[in-house]
This record gives structure tokens, C-alpha cells and sequence, in this order.
């Protein structure tokens, strides 16, 4: 299984600090936001991950995570020249993929809670996984619709008039027909590949399986100001009260044994004093108090 992070896009939102990178490196409480993604992709057991995006913020990532090797994992980036729709992200990664499947998470999706149902659906997926969430503000995103029994009925993008209250999350699983339908695609009336098109396409087949989170899931917004400030304060609330970092990537490498203790203390004395190193330096001191993933 691959794992694909797509950070580009425009993030007209968030400007002006998207004059400068895409969103993605924005502060997310107490690390950049792209942490978090990459974080579900490493528990669940996906080490070998492309980032996409704009060639400028590309350069940016590869001085945070470089080739992923300190983290035991293999981090490569590819560009997105345009905002072209996500869906492109499975042309511009057709060489990455390989003939292997893949998962997709957005690089602005935040989920918290426990991942079995992410690990499960790997384990499972034959054609397409995604996942439901109840929201409020359902026209945003893309909708789907069950009947009485759970069936599929339709997927629409950010419907005037939802047929249901369930949002599609930033967290896809495909076999690898993905690529050619990624090919097939003609772009929507706004201009995009659209992600929502490829899960029509495996629903006509009869291959797409919906997954309805449970309420114990946090699946958070991050694209407006007021949104990732709401993020932050969740994050925060949590770190806080617990004294375990959410999305901590050298912590989660050293106890999913991605690497040895001597590579995680390499890190550990990289990093310059600071809240972030206490944590990492807590976490080699006091490991059996950790969580076991
Ligand atoms: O967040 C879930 C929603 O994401 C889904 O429910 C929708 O079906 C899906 O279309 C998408 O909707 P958004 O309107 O939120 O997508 P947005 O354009 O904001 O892009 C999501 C992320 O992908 C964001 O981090 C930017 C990145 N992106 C987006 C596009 C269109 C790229 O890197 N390249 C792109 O071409």
C-alpha cells in the first residue's frame, strides 16, 4: 500500500500566507498541519508516502522531512503544477503507485480518534474505501446518500441541496484501477479532476465501499482563519490535558518501531531546547508510560 499527501492547491483562504507556501506548513497548534496527515498514513502502516505539491512549497517539505529516512519511512515529492483537481494527484503519482494500491489523505484533513477503521479498511479494500461523516454544513463537501439499509445511492460534489447530512472525509483507499480512471476523467464545471467523479466511477461498478465513522472520530476542517484556529484549540486541549503529543512523528517512529532507540536519541539531539525536545526526550526516559500502537 502507497500513501499519497496532496499539499498544493490554492488556499486562497488562508491568504496572505498562502502568497508564500501552501497551507500545509501552517502552525497547527504546535506543529506544521502536514504532521497530522502524515501521521495517520504512519499509523496506519504505510511507510512509503508521496507528497504532491507546488514546486516552492516542495522545497519547503523536503527541508522538514527530507527522504523520510530518519523517520524509517520513504518520504518522495512530486509537483502539481496547477491546482488541477486532486483526483490528479493519481496521474502525477501513476510512476509512485506502481501497480500497487493506494490511500490518499488531504493534506489539510485532521482526524483524531482511534485508526483501526482506517487499518481495517486497508486490510479489506478491494476497489474504493471511503468514509462518512455527519456534519452540519454538509453542501461544503462531497455527499453521500444511503437508503434504509446502507446502500450507496448517489455521491454528488458540494450539493446546493445535500441529500443527506454525510460528508465525504480526505481519506481515500483504491485499488490500483485508480490511475486509468484518474485518466478518464474530464474536468468538472469548475475546472478540476474532481475526487468525487472517481468514487461515482467505482460506485457505478459496483466497487466503492462507504465507511460511516463512528462519533468517537474528530474529522476537523482546517481551511478557513476561524477553522484552524478551532483545530488548534482542540489539539491543544487535548496535548494539554493528557501530556501526549497528537501527530508527533519521531515519537510515533520510535514506538512503532520504525526506528532504534540510537536513531531516535540522533534526533533527540538534533532538535535545539525547546518544549518539543522535552516531550522526545520524556518519551525515550519513560517509554513503558507511553502508548504501545
Ligand atoms: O475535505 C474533504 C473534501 O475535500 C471532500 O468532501 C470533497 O469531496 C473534496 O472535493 C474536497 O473538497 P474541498 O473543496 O475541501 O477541496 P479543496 O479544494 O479545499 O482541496 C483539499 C486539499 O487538497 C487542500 O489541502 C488543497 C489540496 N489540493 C486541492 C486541489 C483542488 C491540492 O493540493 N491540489 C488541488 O488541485
Amino acid at each position: 500500500m502507497k500513501g499519497i499527501v496532496l499539499a498544493g492547491g490554492a488556499g486562497n483562504r488562508l491568504f496572505p500566507t498562502t502568497k508564500v507556501y501552501s497551507k500545509q506548513l501552517v502552525q497547527l497548534y504546535d506543529k506544521p498541519l502536514i504532521a497530522y496527515p502524515i501521521s495517520v498514513l504512519m499509523l496506519a502502516g504505510i511507510k512509503d508516502i508521496i507528497i504532491i505539491s507546488d514546486a516552492n512549497t516542495n522545497e519547503l517539505y523536503k527541508k522538514l522531512f527530507g527522504n523520510g529516512s530518519h523517520l524509517g519511512i520513504q518520504i518522495s515529492y512530486e509537483r502539481q503544477e496547477q491546482p488541477n483537481g486532486i483526483a490528479e494527484a493519481f496521474i502525477i503519482a501513476e510512476k509512485f503507485i506502481g501497480k500497487d494500491s493506494v490511500t490518499l489523505i488531504l493534506g489539510d484533513n485532521i482526524f483524531y480518534g482511534k485508526l483501526d477503521f482506517l487499518r481495517n479498511a486497508i486490510k479489506y479494500n478491494k476497489g474504493a474505501t471511503v468514509f462518512g461523516y455527519h456534519v452540519k454544513d454538509p453542501q461544503r463537501y462531497g455527499v453521500v446518500d444511503f437508503d434504509e439499509n446502507g446502500k450507496v445511492l448517489s455521491i454528488e460534489e458540494k450539493p446546493i441541496k445535500p441529500k443527506s447530512n454525510f460528508a465525504v472525509v480526505g481519506l481515500y483507499i483504491y485499488n490500483n484501477d485508480v490511475i486509468e480512471i484518474a485518466k478518464n476523467l474530464t474536468p468538472s464545471a469548475r475546472g478540476e479532476l474532481e475526487i468525487t467523479d472517481i468514487n461515482k466511477e467505482y460506485l457505478n461498478r459496483g466497487d466503492l465501499e462507504v465507511e460511516v465513522f463512528g462519533r468517537g472520530i474528530a474529522w476537523l476542517d482546517t481551511g478557513t482563519p476561524q477553522a484552524l484556529l478551532e483545530a488548534s484549540t482542540f489539539i491543544g486541549a487535548i496535548e494539554h490535558r493528557q501530556g501526549l503529543k497528537i501527530a508527533c512523528l519521531e515519537e510515533i517512529a520510535y514506538l512503532k518501531k520504525y526506528i532504534s532507540k540510537s536513531e531516535f536519541q540522533e534526533i533527540i539531539d538534533s532538535i535545539p531546547q525547546c518544549s518539543y525536545r522535552d516531550y522526545l526526550v520524556d518519551v525515550i526516559k519513560n517509554e513503558h508510560l507511553f502508548t504501545k500502537y
